[in-house]
């Protein structure tokens, strides 16, 4: 299968990496960078574990990304969100509300959160659960990661 040459500013960092067509941008974070945070659930954009952000924020599912057509692209991952060793706000919001599930779901389900508000500062419930509808955790409820998400958005609220 050919190979091409990539550019990907992955955490801030620049890469250049030989990529297939039949690689995901998934597959990529997982493999040749060696980023193991971001998981590999169901590769077909059903469970959120593969959740990244793309350069403004927003949720991408990296199971469903072609490597070649983010060529030039920036992403973060999970291992990206700390600036200068202190965690964001999620994760810390994730820390003190009990929201922290499993090593497996929870990069998804954080990344997914943070997602929600950077679109919704102070997200409404309903814009939560939007937002929050395409991470799956079979073993336990969302309601502690609902607090937390709800908790950072108070702050700004009280910020204002
Ligand atoms: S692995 Fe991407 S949505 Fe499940
Ligand atoms: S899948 Fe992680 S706690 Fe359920």
């Amino acid at each position: 299968m050919n190979r091409e040459m990539i550019r990907l500013t992955v955490n801030g960092d620049p890469y250049e990496l030989l990529a297939s067509p039949r690689q995901t941008l998934l597959d990529v974070i997982r493999g040749p960078l060696g980023l193991t945070g971001t998981k590999e659930g169901c590769t077909t954009g059903s469970c959120g574990v593969c959740t990244v952000h793309n350069a403004s924020g927003e949720a991408v599912l990296s199971c469903l990304t072609p490597a070649l057509e983010w060529d030039g692209e920036a992403v973060t991952t999970i291992e990206g969100l700390e600036t200068s060793g202190r965690l964001d706000e999620i994760q810390q919001a994730f820390i003190d509300h009990h929201a922290v599930q499993c090593g497996f779901c929870t990069p998804g389900v954080i990344m997914s959160a943070r997602a929600v508000l950077n679109e919704h500062p102070s997200p409404q419930m309903d814009q939560i659960n939007d937002g929050m509808s395409g991470v799956i955790c079979r073993c336990t409820g969302h309601i502690k990661v609902r607090e937390a998400i709800r908790a950072v958005g108070s702050k700004l609220d009280r910020r204002v």
